[in-house]
C-alpha cells in the first residue's frame, strides 16, 4: 500500500533528491509539494520546486508556497551552500504550469480533509509551514500519520556549534512540531552526515541517460563543493557529499535502512549562543516523554543503492 505523503521543502540540492526519491518510489503517493523559506528566499524555493516537477513531467502534483519567513525570527538563507538560485549547478526547465493561487496551509488542509487515509508529512526545510498547519488546523491532526523531518542534531551543529540550519532558522516552529504529540521522526546531523555520496556515485549518475540524472549530476557536483568542508577530509579519509534531506524521505520508503532511538527532544528557543539547538536526552537523564524517534545510523550501501535506483527510474 502506497503511503500518502506531502513534502514540505526548501529546494535546495538535497531537497531535490528527496523529491525525486518520492516520485520514483513505489512506496510513496506524493500528494503535494509545499515550499518553505530557508535555503533561499520563498519565491526561489517555490519556483525551484515547480521546475523540478516540470523536469520529471509531474506537473499534476500541486505545489504551493508557504510562509515567507519564520514564525518570529528574521529569515536567514543558505545561499553560500545552495547558490543564488537555490539550485545552482544545473539548468532546469521553466515551470510549465500556472501558479496555484492556494497557500501551502490551505493545500495541506484540502488534501487531509479529502483523504480517506492518513497522510505523512516529510519536512526538509525550516518547519514554519508544518507549525502553522498544526496550529491552524488542530481538527486535522488525526489525519496525520507521522512527521519525518531533517533537522537538528543530538551532537553538534552546522550553522552554529550546537544548531543545525533548519532548526536554527525557526526554532519556535520546531518546538511546535516536537511537542505535537504526533509520531515524529528526526533525521539530524548525527545520521545525515553519514548519508554520503561519493565521487564514483556522482560519476555513475552522470552516465545515466536521462535528463533527470544529468541535472542531478550537475547539482551534486556543485553541492559537493559547497557542503563538504575541507577539514573533514584527510590523506586517508574521503568525505562524501552529505545528503541530509533524502534521509527523511528514505525512512518513509524503507525504515529498516536506519537505526533510530526514541528520545526526549526539546528545542532551545533562547537567543543565546545555543539558540536553535535540539536538546536530545540521549542518556535519558531527564524524566521527559520520549517524544521523538531520532535517527543515529544508516545502512549506507542501501542508501546509495536507493539513490541510483531513483536516478535510473527516470530512464524510460
Ligand atoms: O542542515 C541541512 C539542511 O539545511 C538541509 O535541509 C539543507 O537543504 C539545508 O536546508
Ligand atoms: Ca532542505
Amino acid at each position: 500500500m502506497k503511503k500518502k505523503v506531502i513534502l514540505d521543502c526548501d529546494p535546495g540540492h538535497d531537497d531535490a533528491m528527496a523529491l525525486l526519491m518520492a516520485i520514483a518510489s513505489e512506496k510513496i503517493d506524493l500528494q503535494a509539494v509545499t515550499t518553505s523559506a530557508g535555503n533561499q528566499l520563498p519565491e526561489k524555493t517555490f519556483n525551484n520546486a515547480r521546475k523540478l516537477l516540470s523536469l520529471v513531467r509531474r506537473e499534476d502534483i500541486p505545489v504551493a508556497m508557504g510562509a515567507s519567513r519564520p514564525l518570529l525570527r528574521e529569515l536567514i538563507i543558505a545561499d553560500d551552500v545552495h547558490g543564488e538560485s537555490g539550485l545552482d549547478g544545473a539548468e532546469l526547465p521553466s515551470p510549465q504550469i500556472d501558479v496555484l493561487m492556494t497557500s501551502a496551509n490551505d493545500l495541506m488542509a484540502d488534501i487531509l480533509r479529502n483523504s480517506d487515509e492518513k497522510v505523512t508529512f516529510v519536512v526538509t526545510g525550516p518547519m514554519t509551514n508544518m507549525a502553522i498547519f498544526l496550529l491552524s488546523h488542530p481538527e486535522l491532526k488525526e489525519k496525520i500519520e507521522a512527521i519525518s523531518y531533517m533537522g537538528g542534531a543530538c551532537f553538534g551543529g552546522n550553522i552554529t556549534p550546537q544548531a543545525e540550519f533548519n532548526i536554527y532558522v525557526d526554532p519556535e516552529a520546531a518546538e511546535v512540531v516536537v511537542k505535537s504529540g504526533l509520531p515524529v521522526h528526526m533525521f539530524g546531523l548525527d545520521v545525515t552526515l553519514k548519508a554520503q555520496l561519493f565521487e564514483e556515485d556522482v560519476k555513475e549518475i552522470g552516465t545515466i541517460n536521462n535528463p533527470v540524472a544529468q541535472v542531478m549530476a550537475g547539482l551534486l557536483n556543485f553541492f559537493g563543493r559547497t557542503t563538504t568542508q575541507p577539514f573533514m577530509a584527510s590523506e586517508n579519509h574521503v568525505e562524501g557529499i552529505h545528503m541530509h534531506d533524502p534521509c527523511a524521505m528514505a525512512y518513509i520508503i524503507d525504515p529498516t535502512m536506519f537505526t533510530t532511538l526514541k528520545k526526549h527532544v526539546d528545542i532551545d528557543t533562547s537567543n543565546s549562543i545555543s539558540a536553535g539547538s535540539t536538546i536530545v536526552d540521549y542518556d535519558e537523564v531527564l524524566v521527559g516523554d520520549k517524544n521523538v524517534n531520532v535517527g543515529f545510523d544508516i545502512n549506507l550501501p542501501r542508501f546509495r543503492e536507493l539513490v541510483l535506483d531513483t536516478m535510473n527510474y527516470f530512464t524510460k
